[in-house]
Protein backbone atom coordinates (compact mmCIF):
# COMPACT_ATOMS: atom_id res chain seq x y z
CA UNK A 1 0.00 0.00 0.00
CA UNK A 2 1.45 3.45 -1.11
CA UNK A 3 0.23 6.81 -1.70
CA UNK A 4 -0.80 7.67 -5.27
CA UNK A 5 -1.89 10.83 -6.87
CA UNK A 6 -5.57 10.27 -8.11
CA UNK A 7 -6.55 13.71 -9.06
CA UNK A 8 -6.48 17.70 -8.49
CA UNK A 9 -7.82 18.58 -5.27
CA UNK A 10 -10.09 21.42 -7.60
CA UNK A 11 -11.79 18.87 -9.37
CA UNK A 12 -13.68 17.44 -5.97
CA UNK A 13 -15.41 20.63 -4.54
CA UNK A 14 -16.87 20.60 -1.00
CA UNK A 15 -20.42 18.47 -0.93
CA UNK A 16 -19.25 16.73 -4.89
CA UNK A 17 -18.10 12.89 -6.16
CA UNK A 18 -15.65 12.94 -8.23
CA UNK A 19 -14.35 10.19 -10.35
CA UNK A 20 -10.49 8.89 -10.50
CA UNK A 21 -8.33 6.63 -12.30
CA UNK A 22 -4.92 4.82 -11.42
CA UNK A 23 -4.17 2.23 -13.55
CA UNK A 24 -7.47 0.28 -14.46
CA UNK A 25 -8.68 1.24 -11.12
CA UNK A 26 -11.57 3.22 -10.31
CA UNK A 27 -12.27 5.19 -7.60
CA UNK A 28 -15.36 7.59 -6.35
CA UNK A 29 -14.12 10.62 -4.30
CA UNK A 30 -16.08 12.51 -1.99
CA UNK A 31 -15.56 15.97 -0.26
CA UNK A 32 -17.99 15.97 2.79
CA UNK A 33 -17.52 18.33 5.43
CA UNK A 34 -13.80 19.54 4.62
CA UNK A 35 -12.48 15.81 4.36
CA UNK A 36 -11.62 13.75 1.77
CA UNK A 37 -12.97 10.45 1.27
CA UNK A 38 -12.74 7.20 -1.56
CA UNK A 39 -14.58 4.44 -1.70
CA UNK A 40 -14.61 2.28 -4.72
CA UNK A 41 -15.68 3.24 -8.09
CA UNK A 42 -17.17 0.30 -9.48
CA UNK A 43 -20.85 -0.71 -8.03
CA UNK A 44 -21.27 -4.29 -6.96
CA UNK A 45 -24.42 -4.09 -8.28
CA UNK A 46 -24.05 -3.88 -11.61
CA UNK A 47 -21.13 -2.32 -12.14
CA UNK A 48 -22.71 1.69 -12.08
CA UNK A 49 -19.63 4.27 -12.20
CA UNK A 50 -19.92 5.25 -8.20
CA UNK A 51 -17.85 8.31 -9.46
CA UNK A 52 -20.75 9.84 -11.09
CA UNK A 53 -22.68 9.14 -8.26
CA UNK A 54 -24.57 11.58 -6.24
CA UNK A 55 -24.76 13.02 -2.47
CA UNK A 56 -27.40 12.26 0.18
CA UNK A 57 -25.97 12.75 3.75
CA UNK A 58 -23.41 11.17 3.91
CA UNK A 59 -24.13 8.24 1.31
CA UNK A 60 -23.01 8.21 -1.97
CA UNK A 61 -26.31 7.32 -4.39
CA UNK A 62 -25.29 5.13 -7.42
CA UNK A 63 -26.32 6.44 -10.93
CA UNK A 64 -28.09 3.83 -12.28
CA UNK A 65 -30.13 2.18 -9.82
CA UNK A 66 -29.64 4.15 -6.40
CA UNK A 67 -27.92 1.52 -4.12
CA UNK A 68 -26.75 3.55 -0.93
CA UNK A 69 -23.05 3.38 0.17
CA UNK A 70 -21.69 5.42 3.49
CA UNK A 71 -18.89 7.48 2.10
CA UNK A 72 -16.55 6.86 4.96
CA UNK A 73 -17.09 3.31 5.50
CA UNK A 74 -18.53 1.97 1.74
CA UNK A 75 -21.14 0.26 3.89
CA UNK A 76 -24.11 -0.67 1.58
CA UNK A 77 -27.23 1.17 3.84
CA UNK A 78 -29.58 -2.17 3.81
CA UNK A 79 -32.68 -0.63 3.03
CA UNK A 80 -30.77 -0.51 -0.78
CA UNK A 81 -29.88 -4.38 -0.28
CA UNK A 82 -28.99 -5.28 -4.04
CA UNK A 83 -25.90 -4.02 -3.21
CA UNK A 84 -22.75 -4.89 -1.27
CA UNK A 85 -20.71 -3.10 0.92
CA UNK A 86 -17.39 -1.42 -1.85
CA UNK A 87 -14.37 -0.89 0.13
CA UNK A 88 -13.17 2.30 1.36
CA UNK A 89 -9.43 4.17 0.83
CA UNK A 90 -7.31 6.35 3.09
CA UNK A 91 -6.99 9.69 1.71
CA UNK A 92 -4.95 12.80 1.80
CA UNK A 93 -4.57 15.99 0.45
CA UNK A 94 -0.73 17.29 -0.56
CA UNK A 95 0.69 19.30 -3.53
CA UNK A 96 -2.88 20.58 -4.77
CA UNK A 97 -3.58 16.86 -5.58
CA UNK A 98 -6.12 14.04 -3.66
CA UNK A 99 -3.93 10.81 -3.12
CA UNK A 100 -5.52 7.55 -2.62
CA UNK A 101 -3.50 4.64 -0.13
CA UNK A 102 -4.24 1.35 -2.10
S1 LIG B 1 -25.31 -0.64 -10.63
FE1 LIG B 1 -25.34 0.47 -8.76
S2 LIG B 1 -27.30 0.11 -7.95
FE2 LIG B 1 -27.27 -1.02 -9.83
Amino acid sequence: MAFQKALKESEVPEGKVAKAKIGKKEFAVIRLGGAVYCIEGVCTHEGGPLGEGSLEGGELVCPWHEGRFDVKTGAANPETDWVTDVKAYTTKTEDGYVWIDF
